[in-house]
């Protein structure tokens, strides 16, 4: 039945990449997987774009079993758009600490806002519309308009570019230009076709079903193509080469960074500063904090301490070391205990002198909140 329907796609050389009939008989293949197999997660339940445009921009930045407990957090504190539009800086940070990418999340209020002021704050449905929120670029558009909407709006993001470089055999790098369109195009064939269905929410749904089947079946290393839905229609599957999709370019190597912070006490207070706005992490709260090309020894130390607070500290004393890896860089921060009496950070740093129970208010980055933890688990209670 689909002998003559997958022709490989070069990303030189453009085809129509299958025929009406076969995206049909995807479509029903995949909708009625997802039917029977979807997980019970908690934002679909809910047909609110505002609570789906959460879980999609927290599913851009982690796993699914990470992400329930943050979602379900948020939509406690924040539970609608004028909530989020009104909400203090430090709540929105807070609430999404341990997630990365702050500029995200103060674009969702920024979009919050613009919602308030441009659309009586209720969500819109127009696509347009909502590509033009900040932070929400075609992928996350296309959720939301599909999902909530029911609209037959594609998408396109690393789940559902395996499932179709895999699908239809495209060899080309999914980040080039003529292969992305390709695969957009794709995306919005199928999408296309489940709109034309007679079923209920079948956008929604075909949508999520090819989100899913990237999360559950079409994984990037081992795939169950035995559990596949669409395993005969796939040309990955049928000439052994799963492997070989997506092509995509080799990731970097993270670059090591390593980093001392001061831990200085003064009395059942610690030194925190807030990291300024036009950098990774801006508005973040950290302990004062040091950059070395090697592991720093005690004088590399008391010339960073002259550096940041004006002087040598009388003692330091190694307190716990963590490791964090963020997208490009392992970062090693050493936390050291200072001896430093009057320290007094550098003018430009807006800096708190904070209990341990102020300071778990704070939003910190990663790898400061897990230097916080340690402190919190060796510190007996006042
Ligand atoms: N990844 C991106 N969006 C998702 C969703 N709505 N459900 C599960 N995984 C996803």
């Amino acid at each position: 039945m689909f002998g003559l329907i997958f022709a490989t796609v070069s990303s030189k050389k453009l085809q129509l990449p299958a025929n009406a009939a076969t995206c049909r008989a995807l479509v029903r293949a995949l909708l009625a997987w997802f039917a029977a197999h979807a997980r019970d997660l908690p934002w679909r339940r809910t047909r609110d774009p505002y609570a789906i445009w959460v879980s999609e921009i927290m599913l851009q930045q982690t796993q699914v079993k990470t992400v329930i407990p943050y979602w379900e957090r948020w939509l406690r504190s924040l539970p609608n758009i004028q909530s989020l539009a009104d909400a203090p800086p430090q709540t929105i940070h807070k609430l999404w600490e341990g997630l990365g990418y702050y500029t995200r999340v103060r674009n969702m209020q920024k979009a919050a806002q613009q919602i308030v002021a441009e659309h009586r704050g209720q969500f819109p449905d127009a696509f347009d519309s909502i590509l033009a929120l900040p932070g929400i670029g075609r992928y996350t558009a296309g959720a939301i308009a599909s999902i909530a909407f029911n609209q037959p709006a594609p998408i396109l993001d690393g789940n559902v570019i395996r499932v179709l470089t895999r699908l239809f055999g495209i060899s080309g790098n999914p980040k080039d230009k003529v292969t992305n369109a390709k695969l957009w195009q794709l995306s919005e064939q199928l999408v296309t076709i489940s709109f034309q269905t007679t079923a209920a929410d079948t956008c929604s749904q075909l949508n999520q079903s090819l989100m899913e089947l990237g999360a559950l079946i079409c994984t990037p290393k081992q795939p169950k193509c035995l559990a596949c839905p669409v395993r005969s229609n796939c040309v990955a599957y049928r000439t052994g080469r799963t492997d070989e999709f997506p092509a995509l370019a080799p990731r970097t190597a993270p670059t090591a960074r390593l980093f001392a912070a001061f831990i200085i006490q003064n009395r059942h207070r610690y030194l925190v500063q807030q990291r300024p706005s036009g950098i990774v992490n801006a508005h973040l709260w950290e302990f004062p904090n040091f950059e070395f090309p090697t592991a720093p020894g005690a004088s590399d130390l008391n010339h960073a301490a002259e550096t940041l607070f004006g002087q040598a500290p009388q003692s330091t004393r190694p307190l716990c070391t963590v490791k964090h890896t963020i997208t490009r860089y392992r970062i090693t921060l050493t936390a050291f205990h200072a001896a430093l009496p009057n320290a007094a950070p550098r003018a430009k740093t807006k800096s708190r002198w904070c209990t341990l129970a102020e300071m778990q208010k704070l939003p910190f980055p990663s790898a400061h909140q897990k230097i916080l933890k340690h402190l919190a688990q060796i510190t007996v209670p006042a």
